[in-house]
């Protein structure tokens, strides 16, 4: 397994860019700013966007597995990576995410506790409703693992 950084013509991989963030514009809001990373193990098996968000925090804005990689493993390999490249650089990592069950037990698993949210932030950036599980996300859920 390898994870490397992509510098260049980052929509390449817009398909997996999508299953973490489905909508293209609210992409286009962090894409150039971020440092993004892909992981191969015998093809692309996933990838990662991470932002300097000030304050010492670095901030996860898009992480995805190949629907049919998922479950091995490879989502935990790619936050360990970033928890160990940016250790001592920054002092949090944190994400957000919608208050779903398919994304805040993986957090949770990966070391993250839930440390604020957005009110709204689903239905006032997005231009339609977003599902998950049958459930309208609203809020931004934050979550948070220290880098120290
Ligand atoms: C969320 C995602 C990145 C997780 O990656 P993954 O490779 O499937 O997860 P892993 O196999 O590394 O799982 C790590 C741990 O979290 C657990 N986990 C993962 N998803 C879970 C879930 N929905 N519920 C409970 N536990 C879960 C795993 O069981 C594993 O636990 P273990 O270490 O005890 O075995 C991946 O499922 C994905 O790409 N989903 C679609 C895109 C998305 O929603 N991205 C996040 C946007 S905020």
């Amino acid at each position: 397994m390898k994870i490397k950084e992509v510098k260049d013509n980052k929509k390449q991989y817009l398909s997996l860019l999508l299953l973490a963030d489905e909508q293209e514009d609210m992409i286009d809001r962090y894409i150039d700013r971020g440092v993004m990373y892909i992981l191969e193990d015998a093809g692309i098996k996933g990838e990662c966007i991470v932002t300097d968000e000030g304050n010492g925090i670095l901030e996860i804005k898009n992480i995805a597995v190949g629907p049919a990689y998922q479950g091995k493993g490879y989502g935990k390999a790619l936050i360990d990576f970033i928890a160990m490249r940016y250790r001592g650089r920054y002092s949090v990592l944190q994400v957000g995410t919608g208050d779903s069950p398919l994304t805040i037990p993986f957090y949770e698993k990966c070391g993250f506790t839930r440390s604020h949210s957005i009110k709204n932030f689903f239905t006032e950036n997005y231009d339609h409703p977003i599902y998950e599980c049958g459930v309208q996300l609203i809020d931004m859920v934050y979550l948070q693992r220290n880098l120290v």
